[in-house]
């Protein structure tokens, strides 16, 4: 349609028709199988109002969304289509390594692939939009959010946000296998204070629109055709009241044009918050912030007809957000064909497509980060004099929930387990070394509960059975050279509502691994995560450490591949491994202080430390280590001073080029993450001690070298300043290169 169709659409609704295309539903309304995702309450809703829903969440599948959409169609006064949305987070059919562990590649390109094979298969399921990607910063191990963030960066961040939305939306969102991506949780979502889930959030302004901010606008300039209001206050202003950030700064100042929908519930919370009294109030609140859709409740549907009716609330802010709903629906094509890509054969499609799952195998690889090694792993595909034997002992090892508690829509025999893999491996022949294989324990421990969990303890296990499980698992280890232990945390303990004061490994799984580190130290522990643990002791104990996320349907597969040597762990951290919970929030680029403190430094008093615990975490962001060595050389400027870029169109040289020589000194072909940090010596306010600006995958056989070179712009330098200008401003600066946050090979130059 064109606009001007759309707009005469628009004046031909009714004002019952209007409010209800800001009405989103669940599925159950229409169809038995829905799925919530958040409480549900009562939504005093009319069979009219319900015919005039604007979407629905959470339901898929393309015959029943097919069913839905025409019954729908049929009842609605302009016969207008229904959107479909869902979270597809980290895949669909074909689940993916988790967003955290997706950061932790350091490869943009490889999240791109992944939404776009996720977009194919959701389109296909009959869905037009997700809820993805979420962009927020984290710092706070403690919220069990971090899984679906791409970790502490505003860099990496920005740069995996654009990759996602092109994988998801391609050129055009209403092209074949593409769906609209949805920004989400805007904004600041991520730093709630404490660590505790949907807690309040201070920011300062600058640090806010330096730190926070830029990943969302980059959801903006990549075209995102959605986003979302989040949970917070900000500012102690709720954010789907917030007419600041949705209206000054998300709509003006960075010019997006879509459609904003509150987080689930998130408009009728106000009243919880305590800055609308009533429901009246809490619509008025969200529709002046421009809230164009309320998830799952009726506070717009109910709430907003009388306030128009009597001027109180201007129709043209209800037309405004019904043009942006109607023009979306536009875009994906819907008004030519409301069933836009669903495809029914797919739902019967007996098993995941060949490509995606091996693309998952690969990709999951490259997420792993690899935390210690003593040159235990790779582990030897044969017998050797000194591994004759290996036992894999522990509660990942047959596990089949390794997707991450947003993945909502896959099918759980199609997940690989460790120990699936290794039998394949051997039954072809790949794996000729005597293999033994035990839990040891559960992944939850014994009657364990937590309020609110979908699963409570999962175990059907007596005691005395997990006595038994234990002393095999512990005989197995004693007999073998090597045991491979996979532990971790419940994938429930992480993402929403799961935040943990306490970070480590479940005590159970430590007790077991204590007990086979009292038989065999010989150990390489498999960490299964969606956030960074605390893993001080199995750090100190194990002789390598193996951190691999939730890694989705081919996990088993890509672990196998990675303990073997068939491909190396390619990730870095894309967030710090904390020495222990006390540091929290800890991450690489704060400030230096009045009194910095270096780790290992003479003991002073009065200094930025801790006493009973150092400055930096026990794993850096940026950190991972590969199969192989590389060693870097001094960074080379290829000048001292940079010219402010005023005259770029003079000439365009006003630019550095940093280089080193990485050579791999290894035995073994392998892949470095080369990452160029800049500091800014003396600024009109504090500057960061580290900042990422750029980084490279760099391949190399053994004995090559390489130059790998970094352009440094003025724009690089650019910060908030005292007057709260985005600029740059002349002094000294360093640029750093090296193999992650903590490098210290670095070269000054001057920005004249
Ligand atoms: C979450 C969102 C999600 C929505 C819909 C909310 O509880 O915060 O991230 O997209 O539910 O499932």
């Amino acid at each position: 349609m064109t606009l001007e169709q759309i707009k005469a659409l628009l004046a031909d609704m009714s004002l019952q028709e209007k409010i209800g295309q800001l009405l989103q539903l669940t599925g159950n309304f229409y169809a038995q199988e829905g799925l919530a995702t958040g409480p549900m309450s009562d939504m005093e809703l009319t069979q009219e109002q319900v015919d005039c829903a604007g979407s629905i969440l959470s339901t898929v599948g393309a015959k029943q969304l097919r069913q839905i959409q025409s019954a729908y169609m049929e009842r609605q006064p302009h016969h207008i289509p229904l959107l479909f949305m869902a979270d597809v987070i980290n895949g669909f059919r074909t689940v993916f390594p988790i967003p955290l562990a997706q950061g932790c590649s350091f490869d943009p390109a490889l999240s791109e692939e992944m939404a776009r094979i996720s977009a194919k298969e959701a389109a296909r399921a009959g869905l037009h939009v997700t809820f993805s990607p979420m962009v927020d910063l984290v710092r706070d191990a403690r919220w069990g959010r971090v899984m679906e963030s791409t970790g502490e960066d505003p860099y990496l961040n920005r740069l995996f946000c654009r990759a996602m939305i092109r994988g998801y939306q391609g050129e055009q969102v209403g092209e074949k296998d593409h769906i609209a991506a949805c920004v989400k949780h805007f904004a600041g979502y991520g730093a709630p204070m404490g660590g505790r889930e949907y807690n309040q959030v201070e920011l300062s302004e600058r640090t806010l629109r330096e730190e926070y901010l830029p990943a969302y606008q980059a959801g903006v300039e990549a075209g995102a055709e959605m986003f979302m209001t989040s949970f917070n206050t900000l500012g102690r202003l709720p954010s789907s009241a917030n007419r600041e950030l949705m209206q000054d700064i998300l709509r003006k100042e960075w010019g997006f044009d879509g459609v904003l929908i509150s987080d689930w519930a998130a408009i009728e919370e106000l009243l919880n918050h305590g800055v609308a009294a009533d429901k009246e109030e809490a619509a008025y609140l969200a529709l002046q912030a421009g809230v164009d859709i309320d998830m799952v409740t009726n506070v717009y549907a109910n709430h907003l007809e009388q306030q128009i009716r009597e001027g109180k609330l201007p129709m043209e802010w209800l037309d405004a957000s019904v043009l942006r709903i109607l023009t979306l629906k536009n875009k994906l094509g819907l008004f030519e064909n409301p069933y836009k890509d669903g495809d029914e054969s797919y739902d019967e499609m007996p098993e995941i497509e060949a490509a995606h799952r091996s693309f998952a195998r690969k990709a999951a690889a490259e997420t792993f980060v690899l935390l210690k090694n003593d040159g235990i792993l790779p582990l030897p595909q044969a017998p050797t004099e000194q591994v004759k034997s290996i036992a894999f002992v522990g509660p990942y090892v047959e596990e089949k929930k390794i997707c991450g508690s947003w993945s909502l829509f896959f099918r759980m025999e199609e997940n690989v387990t460790i120990r699936e893999a290794l039998e394949e491996a051997a039954a072809a022949g790949k794996l000729e070394i005597p293999l033994t294989w035990g839990r040891g324990c559960q992944v939850l421990d014994y009657g364990q509960k937590r309020d609110g969990f979908r699963e409570h303890a999962e175990n059907g296990c007596t005691r005395e059975e997990l006595e038994a499980m234990e002393a095999e698992a512990v005989r197995l280890a004693r007999e073998a050279d090597v045991v491979v232990m996979p532990l971790g945390e419940h994938h429930e303990y992480t993402g929403e509502g799961a935040s943990r004061t306490e970070i480590g490994i479940p005590e159970h799984q430590m007790e077991l691994f204590r007990r086979v580190h009292a038989v065999n130290p010989n150990i390489v522990v498999v960490n299964f995560s969606g956030r960074p643990l605390d893993l001080r002791e199995v750090s100190r104990k194990a002789r390598a450490v193996l951190q691999v996320w939730f890694p989705g349907t081919e996990g088993g597969h890509a672990i196998v591949d990675t303990l073997f040597g068939e491909t190396e762990p390619g990730g870095r951290l894309a967030m710090s491994f904390p020495y222990n919970v006390g540091q929290v929030p800890v991450y690489y680029s704060g400030l230096n202080t009045g009194r910095p403190h270096v780790d290992g430094a003479a003991d002073c008093r009065c200094v930025s430390r801790y006493i009973d615990a150092p400055n930096k975490p026990l794993y850096s962001f940026g950190y991972g280590l590969g199969y192989t060595k590389f060693t870097y050389s001094p960074v080379r400027l290829s000048g001292a001073v940079l010219e402010q870029c005023q005259a770029r169109e003079t000439g365009g040289e006003k630019q550095l080029i940093a280089s080193v020589t990485l050579t791999n000194t290894g035995s073994r072909p392998g892949t470095e993450v080369v990452q160029l940090y800049l500091r800014d010596l003396a600024g009109s306010v504090s500057r960061p001690l580290r900042e990422l600006k750029g980084f490279q995958r760099i391949f190399l056989a053994p004995g090559e070298s390489r130059e790998v070179a970094f352009t440094i712009t003025e724009e690089m330098l650019r910060f908030y300043r005292l007057d709260m200008i985005y600029g740059s401003e002349p002094g000294s600066f360093m640029a750093y290169i090296g193999a992650d946050s903590n490098t210290e090979n670095g070269a000054e130059f001057r920005l004249a």
